[in-house]
């Protein structure tokens, strides 16, 4: 007796209460390869659904009294290029295609003094971001993942 048995294939990990036959249908398998082969970026919605979210977050910041300090001097063209820079690093780095021109993360922060109070709001953002554009759970943790481990290359002083 017992409840229902469930088949695994060993090679490949596949489970079905039904069977082998089920477990290896080809309508599933190529269901499943489509799903693993789409980027991060293509999962978040491509370019502009990346744009979005990132002005979202950098609007923020930007009034955050907390980080007032890190723009003052920032002339608006050289803040659009910042912009622009996070934008092309975050759907570099997301697989999409798009070439990141700016440089890594340690060199243009290096010497801002930005610490592990300033990391834990911008993290707090940066988790609100996603959020407020319905950003699937999975995706939206794969990017805070992403930006955690920037963590220290950017934060400076404990
Ligand atoms: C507490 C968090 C952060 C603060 C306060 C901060 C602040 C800044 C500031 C002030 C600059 C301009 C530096 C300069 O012009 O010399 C900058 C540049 C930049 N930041 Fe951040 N940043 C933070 C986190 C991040 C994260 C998580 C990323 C990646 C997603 C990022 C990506 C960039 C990029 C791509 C640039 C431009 C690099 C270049 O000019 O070549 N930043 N950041």
């Amino acid at each position: 007796m017992g409840g229902p048995s469930i088949y695994t294939c060993t090679p490949c990990r596949r489970r079905s209460d039904k069977g082998p036959e089920d477990y290896h249908k080809p309508e599933r398998i190529k269901k499943e390869k489509r799903i693993e082969t789409k980027s991060l970026y293509e999962r978040l919605g491509g370019y502009d659904a990346i744009a979005a979210i990132t002005d979202d977050l950098l609007a923020w910041l930007l009034n955050d009294p907390q980080f007032v300090v890190f723009w003052k001097g920032h002339s608006e063209n050289s803040l659009r290029r910042d912009r622009q820079l996070v934008v092309n690093f975050m759907c570099e780095a997301a697989g999409g295609p798009v070439f990141y021109t700016g440089r890594d993360m340690q060199t243009s922060h290096k010497g801002l003094g930005i610490n592990a109070s300033d990391w834990e709001v911008f993290m707090r953002h940066a988790a609100a971001a996603p959020e407020k554009f319905a950003v699937p759970s999975p995706e939206r943790d794969e990017v805070l993942a992403f930006l955690t481990s920037l963590q220290g290359d950017i934060v400076e002083r404990v």
